[in-house]
């Protein structure tokens, strides 16, 4: 059986990633092509309880190279558990953040060694990477605007309790992974888009990369065209 595509989203907060990512697994479905939508901090039930504990203990002491350690865990079993073994049955897997989050937050922004987060992650992960990354960018002003009012309903996080400098240094962060990796990285300019143009953007530049996608197609007895 062919191997399934791996594409990841990444962004700052408020970018509008879940929202992408959701588009984008509902017309897959739509299209008959199975896929697997999952997130990071979280995506299964180990990673999602390290992911309370990263965002949600502000109370707790949490030292640089526990949090990079805690988020390499949490990747550690999201892949052994889900990614991969979706990866294998030839599924399209959409994940809202991997390791370049790790290395814009933890790295860049946080001014930790990028290159050992490179390693732990690669360690984690046994060197599974994106086919594919959609950067979904943003002015940081508007990103956190967003935050900012999605904060009178949900709970501020750990990171976002950081405040807008340490937000605009994750966007210079992510900027520069993407002018390091322009093959995988596609860097979208979300301002002024509606999240329908947005969408349709990532839906072209998926079958430019992987015009054989939609065949990727379940049959009605199993097994695969
Ligand atoms: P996310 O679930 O995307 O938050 P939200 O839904 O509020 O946008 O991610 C939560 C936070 O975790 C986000 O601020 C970024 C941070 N994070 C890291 O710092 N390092 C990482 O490796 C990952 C995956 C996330």
């Amino acid at each position: 059986m062919e191997q399934g595509i791996f594409i990841t989203f990444e962004g700052v907060d408020g970018a509008g990633k879940s929202t992408q990512a959701q588009l984008l697994a509902t017309r897959l479905q739509a299209e008959g092509v199975l896929t697997c939508l999952t997130r990071e901090p979280g995506g299964t039930a180990l990673a999602e309880r390290i992911r309370h504990l990263l965002l949600y203990t502000g109370e707790v002491k949490l030292a640089p190279v526990t949090e990079i350690l805690l988020y390499a865990a949490s990747r550690a079993q999201h892949v052994d558990e889900v990614i991969r073994p979706a990866l294998a049955r030839g599924e399209v897997v959409i994940c809202e953040r991997y390791i370049d989050s790790s290395l814009a937050y933890q790295g860049f922004a946080s001014g930790n060694n990028i290159e050992m987060i490179r390693q732990v992650n690669a360690y984690a992960t046994g060197g599974l990477m994106p086919d594919l990354t959609f950067l979904l960018d943003l002015e940081t002003r508007e990103g956190w605007r967003r935050v900012q009012e999605r904060g009178e309903a949900a709970r501020t996080d750990r990171v976002e309790a950081k405040g807008f400098s340490f937000q605009e240094k994750v966007r210079q962060g992510f900027l520069r992974l993407a002018a390091g990796e322009r093959e995988r990285i596609q860097l979208l300019n979300c301002s002024g888009r509606t999240k329908d143009e947005l969408h349709q953007r990532i839906w072209e530049l998926l079958l430019d990369k992987f015009p054989s996608v939609l065949t990727r197609k379940e049959q009605e007895k199993g097994g695969w065209l």
